[in-house]
C-alpha cells in the first residue's frame, strides 16, 4: 500500500523499542512511503540492539541514541540528524512513554513523587524539550509535522492508567500551546494521536491490560485500531494532505471515544427479570 506520500521528506522517529512498538511500524511505513529518517531511542533501550534490525530494513537508517529528557542529547540528535539528512527535517514522531509508578504498581492515591516527576518528564515534558530544541536550532522545515502519541485517559478516568493519565493531559496541553507558537513562527504543526489500547511493551505494562483491551474492542464500533493502522494515520499526518491540521488531539480508536455503550456490552449484563 505504498503511494510515495512521503517522497522527499526527512524525519526523526523516537521510540522504536521492538517490532511491537508503534514507532517501529511507523518507521516501516514511512520507509515504504519514500521518507528518509533517523531513528532514536534512549541509550538504555538500545541494549538489545533490535533497533539496528529496523535500521537495516529502512535503507540503513542512521541510529542516534538520545534520552529525550536531556537537552544535550536532543541538541546532539538534531545536529547529527541535520548533518546526515542534509538539512532540517519535515516530520518528528514522539512515541515515548514510561511511568515508574505504573511499573512498580504504586496506587494513584499513594504515588512516589520522585517517580511522578519522572513520568511527567519522560512522557510529556520530553515533547516540550524536543520542540524547544528543534525551534532554537531551526531544525524543522516550514509546514513540518510533529506527532505525539496519547491515550483517552487524558480526558476520562481509567484507574489503572495511573499517573500516565496526568502525563497524557500535559502532553496534549503542550501540543496545543507549542503548536500555537511554532505555527506562528514557522508554520510547523503539532498534533497528538489518541490511539486504541495496543499490545506493546509499554501498553502491556498497565495492570489488567488484557481484560481492558477486550472491553475496548467491544466498546468500539470498528473494533480497536492496531499499531499498523496507527502507523498509516501517522503517515497521513506527516504528508502534505493534512497541511492545515494543527494543535489537535485526534482520536484513532475505532469510535471508542464517542460511544456510550454498545449492544454486545449490554448483552454481557443479561436481562433483568421483573
Ligand atoms: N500501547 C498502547 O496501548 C498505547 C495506546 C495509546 C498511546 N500509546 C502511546 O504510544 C507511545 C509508544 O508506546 P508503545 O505502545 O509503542 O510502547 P513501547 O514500549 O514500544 O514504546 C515506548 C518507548 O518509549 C521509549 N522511552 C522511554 N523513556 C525514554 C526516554 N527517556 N527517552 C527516549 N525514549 C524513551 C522506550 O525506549 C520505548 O521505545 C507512548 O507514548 C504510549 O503511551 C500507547
Amino acid at each position: 500500500m505504498a503511494n510515495q506520500l512521503l517522497k522527499g521528506k526527512k524525519g526523526i522517529i523516537f521510540g522504536a523499542l521492538n517490532d511491537m512498538s508503534i514507532a517501529w511500524k511507523v518507521a516501516e511505513r514511512a520507509h515504504e512511503e519514500g521518507a528518509e529518517f533517523v531513528l532514536t531511542n534512549a541509550p538504555i533501550a538500545m541494549r538489545m540492539g533490535e533497533i539496528n534490525t529496523l535500521a537495516e530494513k529502512c535503507g540503513n537508517a542512521l541510529v542516534i541514541p538520545a534520552d529525550a529528557t536531556k537537552i544535550e542529547d536532543l541538541e546532539n540528535l538534531f545536529e547529527k540528524a541535520m548533518e546526515h539528512l542534509g538539512g532540517p527535517v519535515d516530520f518528528v514522531l514522539h512515541s515515548i512513554g514510561m511511568s515508574p509508578n505504573v511499573r512498580k504498581k504504586k496506587h494513584y492515591t499513594d504515588l512516589k513523587y520522585e517517580w511522578y516527576h519522572q513520568t511527567l518528564d519522560v512522557s510529556a515534558m520530553s515533547l516540550h524539550k524536543t520542540l524547544a530544541t528543534a525551534k532554537k536550532m531551526d531544525a524543522i522545515n516550514d509546514w513540518g509535522s510533529v506527532l505525539a502519541l496519547t491515550y483517552i485517559a487524558a480526558q476520562r478516568i481509567f484507574p489503572d492508567y495511573n499517573d500516565m493519565a496526568d502525563a497524557k493531559s500535559l502532553l496534549e496541553s503542550i501540543t496545543r500551546s507549542f503548536g500555537y507558537h511554532y505555527g506562528i513562527a514557522k508554520k510547523v504543526r503539532v498534533n497528538t494521536i489518541s490511539q486504541s489500547p495496543t499490545v506493546t511493551t509499554a501498553g502491556s505494562g498497565v495492570k489488567g491490560f488484557d481484560e481492558f483491551i477486550n472491553f475496548s474492542e467491544m466498546m468500539s464500533p470498528l473494533g480497536n485500531a492496531d499499531g499498523l493502522a496507527c502507523a498509516d494515520y501517522c503517515i497521513s499526518m506527516f504528508s502534505d494532505l493534512t497541511r492545515y491540521v494543527t494543535m489537535q488531539n485526534l482520536f484513532h480508536d475505532g469510535g471508542f471515544s464517542s460511544t456510550g455503550v454498545t449492544q454486545p456490552v449490554i448483552e454481557k449484563f443479561g436481562s433483568i427479570e421483573e
